[in-house]
């Protein structure tokens, strides 16, 4: 024989020297929850994903400064409000709990850790769609302009990065015609993209209290079987000016991740969600799987496929490892 791949795996040294993908404390983004309803210490377990907590404003800021002390370069904000109604006005209110949370972290940390917001509706819609409702549809350009509300506010209140997950269409630029009339061309775009109809969101939807209180997000989430649809989102936008694009979920949509990453040239990231956390969680807690090392084949797997970087609850975790 002369060729034997196996001499390139004789020991740990030779295969380190040969991988291809490495996963750094950089490629990864860390969520925190940000309840109005609670206040000082008190933070909340999400019986869902254990390990997993909701913070009141002064316990995200603390969390986010841990979370740049681990080294961790990014995190993304979800809020809970205190008052949800029809048109989500909580969402953008000067004083609202993700805008009082940015500023916060921005104070204490400045450029020392990059703030991303998740800009969406169904926090802070009476009726949990991602959307305005109207005799039971989903409108989209009534949307619209409130995304573009929300985003100004987290502009105005020091935000990075702003992450529209809404799936509306037109919303990119809705976005970015905002931010540039009102001189905040520096604040980039990082779409939900493909974002799919998942039932990998259970968890998620639990911790944010957002679950759609009739139907479906179907009618404006991706379909689960759909590939190349994935392209014309993303290719939209791209055009549209979003900086950095995301796929989510992850790891069940691996293949989209190297669709996207073959066909266009901007950063992609990987969301791997609440109901993949909560998979791996339940079934270590059982014996049923070696929970650490799972957990870092899943993200090696996620950049492997093309990620450059990922969203996932384990950061905090996985930078005290690596
Ligand atoms: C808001 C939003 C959701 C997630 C991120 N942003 C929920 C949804 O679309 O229902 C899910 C994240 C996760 O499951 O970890 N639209």
């Amino acid at each position: 024989m002369l060729i034997r791949p196996r001499r390139l795996r004789k020991n740990q040294k030779i295969r380190d020297l040969v991988r291809e993908t490495t996963l750094t404390k950089n490629d990864l983004i860390m969520p925190i929850f940000v309840d109005e309803n609670l206040k000082g210490n008190e933070k909340k377990e999400i019986s869902s994903m254990p390990n997993q907590y909701r913070f009141s404003v002064e316990g995200a800021i603390e969390e986010a400064k841990e979370i740049a002390d681990l080294g961790i370069p990014a995190v993304i904000l979800f809020g809970i409000p205190k008052h949800k109604d029809e048109v989500a006005s909580s969402a953008y209110d000067k004083n609202g709990v993700v805008q009082r949370t940015i500023r916060g972290i921005k104070e204490e940390l400045g450029e020392e850790l990059l703030v991303i917001a998740d800009c969406c509706l169904c926090e802070y819609t009476s009726h949990g769609h991602c959307g305005i409702v109207k005799d039971g549809k989903i409108l989209n350009d009534a949307t619209l302009p409130i995304l573009a509300k929300i985003a100004l506010s987290y502009a105005e209140a020091g935000v990075d990065i702003v992450a529209p997950s809404d799936m509306m269409d037109g919303r990119v630029r809705a976005i970015r015609e905002v931010l540039e009339e009102n001189g905040y061309d520096d604040v980039a775009i990082m779409s939900y993209s493909a974002k799919y109809a998942s039932s990998f969101y259970g968890p998620f939807r639990e911790a944010a209290e957002s679950a759609p209180k009739f139907g479906d997000r179907k009618s404006y989430q991706m379909d689960i079987g759909n590939a190349k649809e994935a392209l014309k989102e993303i290719a939209l936008d791209i055009e549209e000016g979003a900086d950095l694009i995301l796929v989510k979920p992850a790891l069940p949509y691996l293949d989209i991740i190297r669709m996207a990453k073959d066909n266009f040239n901007v950063p992609i990231g990987g969301y791997c969600v609440s109901g993949e956390y909560a998979m791996v969680e339940a079934a270590a807690r059982n014996g049923w799987l070696d929970r650490e090392k799972v957990i870092y084949e899943i993200l090696l797997s996620i950049k492997r496929a093309g990620a450059d970087f990922i969203i996932t609850y384990w950061a905090k975790e996985v930078a005290e490892k690596l």
